[in-house]
């Protein structure tokens, strides 16, 4: 019997996380932490069989259509899509999914099975679906969880690489070097509106000082691409380590995500600092070499983090493999 196979990435906010929201631009990257998903026809409904959280969920297609959307969960959401994609509505699906990346850990994951399933399926069928649909496709199921998405986290799980976000528009850009990374995630849980609110209010408390803040960290994205595209793994480093300092003195840094930070500083890293919301979630810190990442991974993990070693990646979505 037939097996559809999709993949795809998860990514990384190296730079300009907050600022963005003032239109300033913020750098996502894609990283070597997938996503991966395996399909096959059964006789009815949609089977999502999600290995890493043991849990099986069933639809029948009659429940699907009448499920209201604004109730739907992330689970809910991939059945729909895959729904949508069926050429041929008397036959069904089952779905395996086993993906590397930490879930509700602002790395992308939803976007990343919702690309992968996508491949999955135009594999299993024999679709043709061109990446801006795919991208597209992605971007709808991503709506139904989380209402307004910024776009960015369909766009790397499906083109990989690098990209520019800015005043809501996406410039992808090629990623020339692929650095390694560190990724710890705190698993204490932010909230990101009350972040992004926490911001504004300083901005409106303090905009003297505020603003040119938020401008330099604007700037600091365009540097921080600069030195990926010179290949300078030093002055990325320092510029996320500067970056750090700028997310700190916004309100957006957590003591246990300065621990990690200065524990990878001091064991060698190049640079370290959180990447997204912050006040919670995961840090990323820049390494040279596989023996330098475990010495580090092994000393994050021993102070209560879930470590993973990964790198950039040029890759987006694969479909078949
Ligand atoms: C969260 O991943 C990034 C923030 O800049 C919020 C946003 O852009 O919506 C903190």
């Amino acid at each position: 019997m037939k097996v559809g196979i999709g993949s795809a990435p998860g990514k990384i906010i190296l730079a300009g996380e907050h600022s963005v929201v003032y239109g300033l631009p913020a750098i996502a990257v894609a990283i070597s932490l997938r996503c991966r998903v395996e399909s096959r026809e059964i006789a009815e409904g949609i089977t999502i069989d999600a290995k890493d959280l043991n849990t099986v969920s069933n639809y029948t297609f009659d429940q699907l259509r009448s499920l209201d959307t604004e109730l739907a969960d992330g689970t809910d959401s991939i059945a729909l899509l895959v729904y949508k994609l069926l050429p041929d509505k008397n036959r069904g699906v089952y779905l395996e999914i086993q993906s590397d990346i930490p879930i509700s850990a602002g790395l992308g994951s939803s976007a990343a099975l919702a690309v992968s399933t996508i491949a999955s399926v135009m594999d299993l069928f024999d679709l043709e679906l061109s990446k801006s649909q795919i991208s597209e496709l992605a971007f709808e199921s991503e709506k139904i969880i989380h209402g307004q998405p910024s776009g960015i986290d369909n766009s790397i799980a499906t083109y990989g690489g690098l990209l520019v976000f800015k005043d809501s528009s996406i410039d992808l850009k090629e990623l020339k070097q692929s650095f390694s990374l560190i990724i710890a995630n705190t698993r204490i849980e932010r909230d990101t509106k009350k972040l992004v609110s926490g911001v504004a209010d300083l901005k409106t408390q303090f905009p003297d000082l505020i603003n040119p803040t938020l401008k330099l960290m604007g700037d600091l994205s365009i540097e921080a691409i600069n030195s990926i595209e010179e290949n300078n793994i030093h002055k990325l480093g320092q510029l996320m380590n500067i970056n750090q300092g700028y997310l700190d003195s916004i309100g957006v840094g957590h003591e246990f995500l300065s621990r990690l930070i200065w524990v990878s500083r001091n064991n060698g890293a190049l640079g370290a600092k959180l990447t997204g919301a912050g006040g919670g979630g995961c840090m990323i810190a820049l390494i040279r070499d596989n023996r330098e990442a475990i010495q580090i991974s092994d000393k994050l993990k021993s102070m209560g983090a879930d470590v993973y070693i990964a790198s950039m990646s040029v890759e987006g979505v694969r479909i078949g493999e």
